[in-house]
């Protein structure tokens, strides 16, 4: 059995379907802080499988204990976390107890359990401003500009300590690059508490006019259009990478880090286009000021990846925006429905 923390929200959710559909037991620990429990009654639609869950929190020890001894859980995938980078910086404090000390917590009841065995959700944030394109793992991490990206490179820095502290560990850091999109069914999807803050979310609302208009942050950027460049991955390509990583973790010992990206970056002026293109709205949009701590352009090397873990992202950008804007149209008010939508064709 599988220990999903974190796994009603976002990724999660798209991992624990993943798990289920590859045969695996999953037990999910979220404090729904950030996602709705119905985002699991989906993934049951989905599989016919319910998975099974405990409302709790990932810095609860005992709570943990509990359940360790309680299932026979063999590893663990750890998403429980708070990543909005502007809240970060209101408050450092939550983002560093839930992040850092939140993972400090879940690897000791692991150590105490016996199980030595963990997925962890990294960023690649971690890299900072990097100077060259594309990102491979060797690239030395940077600086991250705001407490979110500092609180998983001091993650990722106590878990490689702690495998170098003892063999028994063996953990993956992923460091996920732009996760878009929504299972193709619709029925799950990204579902973002007030404003947005990341680009696909934002424009899903202009689209449906729950916003009137996209800024652009930047037009003058040293890229191709003088727009941010980033690599967008399918949220069910990501979770394809963890159901790899969690199979070749019981091959290896240590810590090893992998990149999950596509290796090809977008504009945002390309992904307006592309939006615009799949959905047949206009999308109206204004090129405003840089957002602060903002990089002009960031994609992976995902190679490591592809021959360690014979991984690959097979989904393209039309995938990507064709099955997040189902989801929006299935689901205006996100998990807020009390019934499963229609189905909607898109593309
Ligand atoms: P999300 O907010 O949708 O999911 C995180 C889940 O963790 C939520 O269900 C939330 O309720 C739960 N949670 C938060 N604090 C908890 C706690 N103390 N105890 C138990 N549960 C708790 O976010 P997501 O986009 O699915 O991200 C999952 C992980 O991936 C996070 O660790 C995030 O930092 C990381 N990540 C996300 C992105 C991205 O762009 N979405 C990129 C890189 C890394
Ligand atoms: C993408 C591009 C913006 C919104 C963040 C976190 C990172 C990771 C993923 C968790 C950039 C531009 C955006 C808008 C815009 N999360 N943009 N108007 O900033 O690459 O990464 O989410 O780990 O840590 O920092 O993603 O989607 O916010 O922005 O022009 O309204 O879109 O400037 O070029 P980002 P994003």
């Amino acid at each position: 059995m599988i220990l999903v923390t974190g796994g009603a929200g976002y990724i999660g959710s798209h991992a624990v379907l993943a798990l289920l559909e590859t045969g695996h037991e999953v037990l999910v620990l979220d404090n729904l802080c950030n996602s709705s429990r119905l985002s699991l009654d989906r993934v049951a639609l989905l599989t016919g499988r319910q998975p099974r869950f405990i409302e709790g929190d990932v810095r609860d020890g005992a709570l943990l204990d509990e359940l360790f001894q309680r299932w026979p859980i063999t590893a663990v995938m750890h998403f429980a976390g708070l990543k909005a980078v502007g809240e970060s910086v209101r408050e450092p404090l939550r983002y560093y107890e839930t992040n850092v000390a939140g993972s400090i917590t879940l690897c000791q009841a692991m150590a105490r359990a016996g199980i030595f065995r963990l997925v962890f959700s990294s960023s690649a944030t971690v890299y900072g401003e990097s100077v060259s394109m594309p990102i491979r793992e060797d690239c030395p991490t940077g600086i991250p500009t705001n407490p979110y990206g500092q609180s998983k490179l001091m993650a990722e820095n106590v878990l490689k300590a702690l495998a170098d502290s003892d063999p028994r560990w063996s953990i993956a850091l992923l460091r996920y690059f732009n996760p878009i999109g929504a299972h193709e069914s619709g029925l799950i999807g990204e579902d973002p508490n007030g404003t947005p803050n990341n680009l696909l979310p934002y424009m899903l609302q202009v689209a449906v006019r729950r916003q009137p208009q996209l800024s652009i942050y930047g037009g003058d950027y040293a890229t191709h259009d003088g727009t941010g460049v980033r690599d967008y991955i399918h949220v069910m390509d990501l979770a394809q990478g963890h159901i790899c990583a969690l199979e070749r973790l019981g091959r290896s010992a240590g810590v090893s880090v992998w990149n999950l990206g596509t290796g090809q970056g977008y504009s945002v002026l390309e992904m307006v286009r592309a939006f615009e293109q799949i959905t047949g709205r206009a999308l109206p949009y204004r090129i405003v000021a840089r957002r602060p701590g903002d990089i002009a352009q960031c994609w992976a090397d995902p190679s490591k990846a592809r021959v360690e873990l014979q991984w690959n992202a097979e989904r393209d950008l039309h995938a990507m925006l064709a099955d997040a804007w189902r989801w929006q149209l299935s689901n205006p008010q996100g998990y807020q429905h009390e019934q499963a939508p229609q189905a909607v064709m898109v593309g």
